[in-house]
């Protein structure tokens, strides 16, 4: 064990089960450990450095934003943060932004929001928000709460109230629970910690309907498919449906800390002035990041190129001996094997200087940087191929 380790394992609290690898550097698609061992990234940090690692004008934006102004706090206006809320409606096609630090807190103001517009709405009673089995939403404690998972949940109850689960892909189960205390359904259209298992498109424009007989707020959890992951800029823009209130977080800032939820004005505008807050939500510096990520991702077409590597990996998987099946969409692949051996495969192919994770027993997830180019897509299946034997 490296020197790191044993001092995390002596004063960091003992909450993941670490890989035994510490990084120090990364450039592009390459992440380098401390003994200079290199590997080909094909998870980014889970969903996260979309447009590689030390992205140069990522870094240029952060350099320059750091050197102008780090932070004011909420009580003042920054320009940098209304470029992004600018540039987020815009390609969302919602209307107005709120800033948030990561997924949980992104989700948190998506619920909050829901509560203030159902109870204005609809009355006092109404507060409920549903969601599905399987799903994940974050680890606060309402978001806890919202995530389909009981495992996760059972040593925190009790957790708060308002939250249910249906099973995914089953209209009928969601209709049966929805009644007057419903304000919100929130939904992953790819559920990516539950196994990168994606939605049917089917069900997802008949909770679109519900939604609207209903007058409940559809709540979009884009925190791990959104910002280009999945081919377009959010993954409900190829779904032929929009949401009314949706979060993003994990590749925005391609690595520091942010959260966004969106709505449109009509669900917006029950947040007043004291309704919702944090101190660092929307800085400036984050902000400069996360505007260049989206000139990244715009100049340099990386959602073509997401969706060009995103049929090279299928392929590529398909035709491996031990790979049953892929699914996903984009470049948030799961590779899913003939047996339950998904960690022992993750482990083989870090040997190999591949990084993926295990998402299921049978299900080993594929998140590369958007910027993955045909060769290193070449190299991953190799290793993979390498590491199923
Ligand atoms: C769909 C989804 N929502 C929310 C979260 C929570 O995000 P964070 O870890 O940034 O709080 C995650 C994290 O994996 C996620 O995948």
């Amino acid at each position: 064990m490296s020197s790191v380790m044993e001092r995390e394992h002596q004063v960091v609290m003992q909450t993941y089960g670490r890989t035994p690898v510490t990084f120090v550097s990364g450039e592009g698609s390459w992440l380098t450990d401390e003994t200079g061992k290199r590997y080909l990234d094909c998870l980014t940090g889970l969903a996260v450095v979309s447009v590689g690692h030390a992205n140069p004008r990522v870094t240029a934006a952060v350099t320059a934003q750091m050197n102008r102004l780090v932070h004011v706090s909420n009580l003042y206006y920054t320009e940098p943060m209304v470029e992004l809320a600018e540039h987020l409606t815009r390609l969302s096609g919602l209307d107005r932004v709120f800033f948030a630090n990561c997924g949980a807190t992104a989700n948190e103001a998506a619920i909050k929001l829901a509560r203030r517009w159902g109870q204005t709405m609809k009355g006092d009673a109404c507060y409920e928000v549903i969601t599905l089995d399987d799903s994940f939403h974050g680890r606060s404690l309402a978001t806890l709460a919202a995530t389909g998972q009981p495992k996760k949940q059972a040593t925190f109850e009790p957790l708060p109230s308002g939250f249910s689960q249906v099973p995914p892909n089953d209209i009928d189960a969601l209709a049966a629970r929805v009644n007057d205390a419903t304000a919100g359904v929130m939904i992953e259209t790819l559920q990516g910690e539950g196994g990168v298992v994606p939605l049917d498109v089917d069900y997802l424009a008949a909770v679109r309907r519900l939604c609207d007989e209903r007058d409940i707020a559809l709540i979009v959890d884009d925190v791990q498919a959104g910002m280009g992951r999945t081919g377009t800029w959010f993954s409900w823009q190829q779904l032929g449906f929009e949401p009314d209130i949706a979060t993003t977080a994990k590749a925005l800032a391609n690595g520091l800390p942010i959260g966004a939820c969106m709505a449109t004005s009509e669900k917006a505008k029950a947040f007043q002035p004291g309704d919702h807050a944090t101190t660092f939500g929307g800085g400036p510096v984050v902000c400069a990041a996360a505007n260049a990520v989206i000139a990244e991702i715009t100049d340099r077409g990386l959602l073509t190129n997401c969706l060009e590597r995103s049929d090279q990996f299928r392929v590529g998987l398909e035709a491996l001996d031990g790979v049953r099946s892929v699914r996903g969409r984009g470049l948030l692949l799961g590779a899913v094997l003939e047996s339950d051996r998904a960690g022992e495969v993750a482990k083989a192919a870090l040997e190999q200087g591949l990084i993926v994770n295990a998402v299921r027993p049978d299900t080993v997830r594929f998140a590369p940087p958007l910027t993955i180019t045909p060769e290193e897509v070449v190299i991953a299946l190799d290793r993979f191929d390498a590491a199923l034997v």
